[in-house]
């Protein structure tokens, strides 16, 4: 094997190594998921930046994709299938991060290029309350404020400031577009079970689908020119 391919596979383990350090499986560090105090956690933080996106434009905005009463009702019964299983969801999207050196440098130092396995654990944290709150759907002003601050920590407005990394300076809109085909789709298996029928799935898996692209509609707004969302 050349020397490059070599250097190649080596840095390939050793990004995984970390990334699976980063899942902190085995950990019994408080506080656990679904605690607001979960560190940098913001539903709910009455000092967050009210959303420039007001529950009118919600309403208008859900109507455009087709998001109803049915599938907020689909989301809450998801809740059941999917929290026992969140560390499990969080290992396929984690693992699919890591497998992208396009997507892993989200999480890492600009110049180093070494991925930072503390703020991949900081985050992986919050990921895991954000299946919750997603299933919760309580699309009210506070998730829409909530919203908006996952929009802007993604964006150069506010990313890093939550857990004081050193890492690239913004998640690049066309990923945080892309990203949601394969949340979507992974996420379908752990929608599945005994006794849900075939429908049911696909209830939810549709319910999950629109409120993931919702979701990444509401965080493109920092993006945005003031005037143009
Ligand atoms: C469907 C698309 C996506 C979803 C649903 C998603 C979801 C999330 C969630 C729930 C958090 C934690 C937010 C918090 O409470 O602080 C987060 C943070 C983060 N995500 Fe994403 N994400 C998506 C796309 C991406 C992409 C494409 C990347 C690039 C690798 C990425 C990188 C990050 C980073 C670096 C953070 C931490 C930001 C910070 O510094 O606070 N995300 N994401």
């Amino acid at each position: 094997m050349q020397t490059t391919a070599l250097l190649a596979v080596l840095a390939g383990i050793t990004c995984l190594t970390l990334i699976s350090l980063a899942h902190g499986r085995g950990q019994n560090a408080a506080p656990q998921r679904g605690d607001a105090t979960i560190p940098g956690y913001s539903l709910g933080r009455p000092d967050l930046m009210r959303s420039p996106v007001s529950l009118e434009d919600l309403a208008q905005l859900e109507e455009v994709l087709l998001f109803g009463e049915e599938d907020r009702a689909a989301l809450r019964r998801s809740r059941a299938l999917l929290e026992p299983r969140v560390d499990e969801i969080l290992d396929v999207w984690y693992g699919f991060v890591g497998s992208k050196p396009q997507l892993l440098a989200s999480f890492s130092h600009p110049e180093t290029g070494a991925p930072d396995a503390a703020y991949l654990d900081a985050v992986r944290l919050r990921f895991g309350q954000w299946i919750l709150d997603t299933a919760d759907a309580r699309h009210d002003q506070a998730w829409l404020d909530h919203s908006h601050e996952l929009g802007r920590r993604h964006h150069t407005s506010a990313k890093n400031r939550t857990d004081g990394a050193e890492a690239a300076a913004i998640v690049p809109l066309r990923y945080l577009l892309a990203l949601n085909y394969p949340i979507s789709a992974t996420l379908r298996p752990f929608l599945e079970g005994e006794g849900i029928s075939a429908e049911e799935t696909e209830r939810m898996h549709r319910a999950w689908i629109k409120s993931v692209l919702l979701q990444t509609i509401l965080w493109s707004e920092p993006y945005t020119q003031q005037g143009t969302f």
